[in-house]
C-alpha cells in the first residue's frame, strides 16, 4: 500500500504527528507538507493532517481537502482542548463532513499545545462562548502535548489502520 501524509502545522505539533504517521504506513510512505504535496492520484491512501482553527480545520488544508476526491482517508488533528471533550467531538465532526466524497478509514485526535501568543484570546473564548467549556479546555494539560504517549497511541492507530487496509 503506497500512502502519503500530508499535513499543515504552525508550531509542531501536528507535524510531529505526522512524522509517526509516516514511518507506521512503511517504507513507500511520502511524507509532504502540504505546500509540497504530491498529486494524491498517486497513492492509495492519503492521511490528512491539521490543526483546529476555531472548531475547523485550519484554512489552509480545507483547500486542500476540497479538492480531495475518491480516495480512502485518514485523518488526523491536534488542538489545545482535550481530545475527549465535547468540542473535540465537534471538531471531528466539522472535518469528516468536509472529506464528503472520499472514504475516511480512521482518524486520530491529539492534544496540542498552544502558542503562548493565543492563550489569552483562547481564555476568550472559553469565557465569552462558552465554544470550548473550561473542563474541556484543561489548557494546563495542553502544554504536555504531544507527549511520548501521544506518540505511542497514534503509532498504534496509525498501525491498526495501515494493517486492517493490506
Ligand atoms: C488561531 C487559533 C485558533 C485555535 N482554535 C482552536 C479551537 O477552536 N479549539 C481548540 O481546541 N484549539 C484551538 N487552537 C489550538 C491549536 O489547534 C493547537 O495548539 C494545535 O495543536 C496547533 O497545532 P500546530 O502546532 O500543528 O500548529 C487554536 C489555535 C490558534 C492559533
Amino acid at each position: 500500500m503506497r500512502a502519503l501524509v500530508v499535513y499543515s502545522s504552525k508550531t509542531g505539533n501536528t507535524k510531529a504527528i505526522a512524522e509517526v504517521a509516516a514511518e507506521a504506513f512503511g517504507r513507500d510512505t511520502v511524507l509532504a507538507l502540504i505546500a509540497e504535496a504530491p498529486d494524491y492520484h498517486e497513492f492509495d491512501l492519503v492521511a490528512v493532517g491539521f490543526w483546529i482553527d476555531k472548531g475547523h480545520p485550519n484554512h489552509e488544508i480545507q483547500k486542500y481537502i476540497r479538492r480531495l476526491k475518491g480516495k480512502k482517508v485518514v485523518l488526523f488533528f491536534t488542538l489545545g482542548a482535550n481530545p475527549d471533550s465535547e468540542h473535540a467531538q465537534e471538531c471531528l465532526r466539522n472535518a469528516e463532513t468536509m472529506f464528503a466524497g472520499n472514504e475516511i478509514v480512521g482518524h486520530f485526535i491529539c492534544q496540542g499545545k498552544i502558542d503562548p501568543a493565543n492563550i489569552k484570546w483562547m481564555r476568550q473564548m472559553v469565557v465569552g462562548g462558552p465554544r470550548i467549556s473550561a473542563g474541556d479546555a484543561r489548557w494546563g494539560q495542553a502544554a504536555e502535548h504531544p507527549g511520548p504517549d501521544d506518540l505511542i497511541r497514534a503509532r498504534e492507530v496509525f498501525r491498526e489502520i495501515s494493517l486492517r487496509l493490506q
